[in-house]
């Protein structure tokens, strides 16, 4: 059976933007395939992660994406799962080059959600929630992840300052990501005192609306041998939906998450344990915090000490450093894109490239991380979740 690896990324700038979405695409497969042969000599297909049509009023973005790529009649495909399309794009081509069905395959994501501004996001955001539970009651994405934050805060001994300093912390990582749609660094006041948007939730608590792109090149081990590029094994992958009403779940435990992981570690052959840096879907601050507890990294009601350096964490946690790249909140969140950025992170950290930004490695990680847990979610927490383990695999490429 074919390995699966990463064998090139590529992204574009995040946040506003005047580039319509398929020249946000441009960018990011130009710098993918730098050096490389043209994607028509090397692509047996692509998948497309897109959330939403409201923004500029188009689908097909399988056929699209490929055109844009210069690709002709490979099978291309949008794959739809709210935020969560990106990782569910990735785990297909991930399939496919493990089925030996195509050696190498395209996952891309692309969102332009600034296009119609905050409202018309807000609004397409909505589709996800089940509408006849949650849509009719005017619900939106940050106020049903505060009815999350404000259990979540009754549950443990979690203050609004704990939620703060994970923002802080991925703004910081943030700065240091040239990508990143925030540059600067904030403290903890920055955060409480913002605006309110859905209490407990403020403005620095939230991740941002983002036009952005990604590309992920997927091929067979060998293929990435033949190409000379270095590599990233896609060892592990799992998905689990849960149901779609956050009133029918559990709000503080994200068990889809958990089986997710859980069945990305059984296939890598690896624990909670031996992950050295994690992109987790940080869409609100208190995200971060479940999915610390939800991928087995931290104790049930710790979760939020994921800013702290491991040695000042509670007994139990393990040594992750978590969100490196600034996660949703800092890097941005371009939604169908996300579950790439966290891919393109993490290929740039276990092979090296992102060691040349300044101040790396980030705060907590290791300077040499050998082993990486993606989870990437849609609709409010758990609706479906996407988790990859890729192990860094130096042999394979150059
Ligand atoms: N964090 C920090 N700063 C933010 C921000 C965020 N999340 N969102 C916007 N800003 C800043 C902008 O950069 C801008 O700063 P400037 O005035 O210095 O240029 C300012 O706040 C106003 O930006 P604007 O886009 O007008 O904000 P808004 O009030 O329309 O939207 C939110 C703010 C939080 C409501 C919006 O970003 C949002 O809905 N986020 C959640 C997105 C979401 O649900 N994603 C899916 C989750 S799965």
């Amino acid at each position: 059976m074919p390995r699966p690896v990463i064998a090139a990324v590529g992204a574009s700038r995040l946040g506003r933007t005047a580039l319509p979405g398929r020249d946000l695409f441009s960018v990011a497969v130009d710098e993918a395939f730098e050096g490389l042969p043209a994607p028509a000599e090397l692509v047996g297909a692509l998948y497309a992660g897109n959330q939403s049509e409201r923004y500029e009023n188009q689908i097909m973005h399988g056929t699209l994406l490929a055109e844009w790529a210069g690709l002709r009649y490979v099978p291309a495909e949008r794959v739809e799962g709210c935020a969560a399309a990106g990782a569910l794009a990735l785990r297909h081509a991930v399939t496919d080059v493990r089925n030996g069905e195509h050696d190498a395959v395209l996952a891309c994501g692309v969102e332009k959600m600034t296009a119609g501004g905050t409202d018309v996001a807000t609004a397409s955001l909505a589709a996800a929630f089940d509408r006849a539970i949650e849509q009719r009651s005017g619900v939106t994405a940050p106020s049903q992840y505060a009815l999350l934050a404000r259990r979540y805060l009754h549950e443990t001994e979690a203050t609004e300052r704990d939620l703060a300093r994970i923002a802080v912390k991925n703004h910081r990582n943030a700065a240091r990501n040239p990508r990143a749609q925030f540059g600067e660094t904030i403290d903890v006041d920055t955060v409480l005192e913002s605006q309110p948007v859905a209490p407990p939730l403020k403005l620095f608590d939230c991740a941002p609306v983002t036009d952005g792109a990604a590309v992920v090149l997927v091929t067979s081990a060998e293929t990435a041998a033949e190409l000379g590029v270095p590599a990233v094994d896609l060892a592990g992958t799992g998905a689990a939906a849960n149901n779609i009403a956050v009133a029918e779940r559990d709000m503080t435990h994200i068990e889809g998450a958990r089986i997710a992981a859980e069945r990305a570690y059984a296939e890598a052959g690896v624990t909670a344990a031996d992950i050295d840096i994690a992109e987790v879907h940080d869409a609100f601050t208190v995200s971060e915090a479940l999915l610390s507890e939800a991928a087995g990294f931290a104790p049930v009601g710790t979760g939020y000490q994921s800013h702290r350096p491991p040695a000042e964490r509670d007994d139990g946690w393990t040594d992750v450093a978590l969100s490196t790249s600034g996660g949703l909140k800092a890097r941005g969140h371009p939604v169908g894109a996300t579950g790439l950025l966290q891919a393109v992170e993490a290929y740039e950290q276990l092979t090296g490239v992102a060691g040349e930004r300044p101040g790396d490695p980030p705060e907590g990680a290791p300077s040499s991380p050998e082993t990486a847990l993606l989870l990437n979610e849609g609709g409010v927490a758990d609706a479906v979740t996407v988790a990859h383990v890729l192990t860094a695999a130096p042999e394979v490429g150059r």
